[in-house]
């Protein structure tokens, strides 16, 4: 088939410079839940039409498998799908999907094709206890023989509860012939997409219905009001499946999911938790309270302690992180390392059973297996201009407060005093300290205040 996705509407009620399809939802554009919605048809074809905001939509969602069309000035949604009708081939019907409607299932865009075939008009509609606003189906001896809307409606059709989604489906040849006769004399003066209802009609060609399973696979976004309440809905239905697939949610309104979560079996995740991009949680992680966990892997048994934030690290199976940990890019822990509270780790690799539980930096280092990292020690990895590694091997002792001016190499088995700069390599199984040497001196006196 050919998709349409009609984007071209200003957005007012948005009140932002963001054209409204660009705005997130669960962390992805409005339209790009439509575009992947669409991709899962394997259509021929999917060419977006936008409007507003300059290039900023086709800028931001260009790829090889859409095209975009610009529509200026937008004369209603039949103009803007005439806008379209170059990219769209004659012998498959064409699917007309709304930019600003993300949450339509596959199985209900399958219905409606289905309800199609491949030579029919068919519509999504739905009944609404208030259809104030929208287009009504007006049928009679129950077939539909043409949409009107609110504005052009006389009373007895404005209480008429089915009403049209704007998605519908028709054979491509007679779509582009009803479209080159569309007139604009109504309510609106607009091009009006719904009058193509009343043509199919008139040419004898069926006209076909089929109904969302959810009422709100049809809900639009005009304003910050409902883009919210949708999140809601989409983030009720995700914490849903999540619980179905046996993860447990201490709570399930309090978990938000922007991107791809996967779960093993007997994960555990407490409230206030946002997962962002693909993130992964093996068999038995438990994940505290209010994380923030980004394109990561926890591997089996972890447990994530509260208020950590994590991105694109992998964490080892039975690891012990936070609470109040950082790990940032580029991170790699193995096996039943823990990193305790405000640690932060850049761009390194900790080797097995390693631990750094207190305060401490640990950046653009290599670190081997066993290693234990004193509280408030730091890899001083960025000269200003460059930065340098840390290699610590196999069995160090790392004593407290200890800087490593990286590029420096402590070798296997060695002990760093506590308070040691340590500038040089540090030579395997022996104790290297850098520390000015104690003394004591007895008697001495306190300063006491001076009077004026
Ligand atoms: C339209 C339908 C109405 C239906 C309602 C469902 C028509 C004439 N009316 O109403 O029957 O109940 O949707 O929400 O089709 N758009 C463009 N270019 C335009 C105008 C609109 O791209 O020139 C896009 C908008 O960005 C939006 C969609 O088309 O994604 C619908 O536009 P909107 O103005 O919200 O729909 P209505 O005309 O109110
Ligand atoms: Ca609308």
């Amino acid at each position: 088939m050919n998709v349409v996705i009609l984007a071209a509407g200003m957005g007012k009620r948005m009140q932002s410079d963001l054209p409204k399809v660009l705005h997130p939802l669960a962390g992805k554009p409005l339209l790009s839940h439509v575009i992947d919605t669409a991709r899962s048809l394997s259509p021929q074809h999917c060419c977006v039409v936008y409007g507003h905001g300059g290039d900023a939509v086709p800028t931001k969602l260009a790829a090889e498998d859409l095209s975009f069309v610009l529509q200026e000035p937008q004369l209603g949604t039949g103009h803007a799908v005439m806008q379209a009708m170059p990219m769209l081939q004659n012998n498959q019907p064409t699917l007309v999907l709304y930019g600003d409607v993300p949450l339509t299932t596959l199985a209900t865009l399958q219905k409606l094709t289905q309800a199609a075939g491949k030579d029919k008009l068919a519509v999504l509609t739905v009944e609404l206890d208030d259809p104030t606003g929208y287009g009504r189906i007006v049928r009679e001896n129950s077939r539909i023989v043409r949409i009107v809307e609110q504005k052009d409606a006389n009373d007895s059709e404005r209480r008429i509860r089915e009403v049209n989604t704007g998605i519908l489906i028709a054979p491509t040849t007679h779509l582009k012939r009803w479209l080159a006769n569309l007139s604009n004399d109504n309510a609106q003066g607009e091009y009006y997409l719904t009058d193509i209802i009343a043509r199919a009609v008139e040419d004898g060609i069926p006209v076909e219905s089929a109904q969302p399973a959810f009422a709100w696979e049809t809900l639009g976004v005009n304003s910050k009001v409902q883009l919210a309440e949708l999140e809601r809905i989409h983030q009720h239905n995700i914490a849903r499946q999540l619980l179905e697939q046996g993860v447990t949610l201490l709570d399930p309104a309090r978990v938000d999911v922007r991107g791809a979560l996967h779960c093993g079996r007997d994960v555990e995740i407490d409230v206030g938790c946002i997962f962002e991009g693909t993130v992964e949680l093996a068999d038995g992680v438990k994940i505290g309270a209010h994380c923030v966990i980004k394109n990561a892997r926890i591997a089996k048994g972890a447990v994530i302690k509260p208020f950590c934030h994590i991105e694109e690290a992998s964490v080892g199976a039975q690891a012990q992180i936070g609470p109040y940990a950082r790990l940032r890019p580029g991170t790699t822990l193995a096996e039943d390392v823990h990193i305790g509270n405000f640690v932060e780790v850049k761009n390194s690799q900790l080797g097995a059973h390693s631990k750094a539980n207190h305060l401490a930096y640990v950046g653009d280092a290599t670190v081997g297996m066993r290693v234990n990292i004193g509280a408030g020690t730091i890899t001083c990895n960025y000269d200003g201009a460059n930065k340098h590694r840390t290699i610590i091997e196999d069995d160090v002792f790392i004593g407290s407060d200890t800087q490593l001016v990286a590029p420096v190499t402590v070798g296997k088995g060695a002990t760093l005093g506590a308070g040691t700069t340590l500038t040089k390599d540090a030579p395997p199984d022996s104790l290297t300290v850098s520390r000015a040497k104690q003394i004591s001196i007895t008697g001495w006196q306190r300063p006491v205040k001076q009077k004026k």
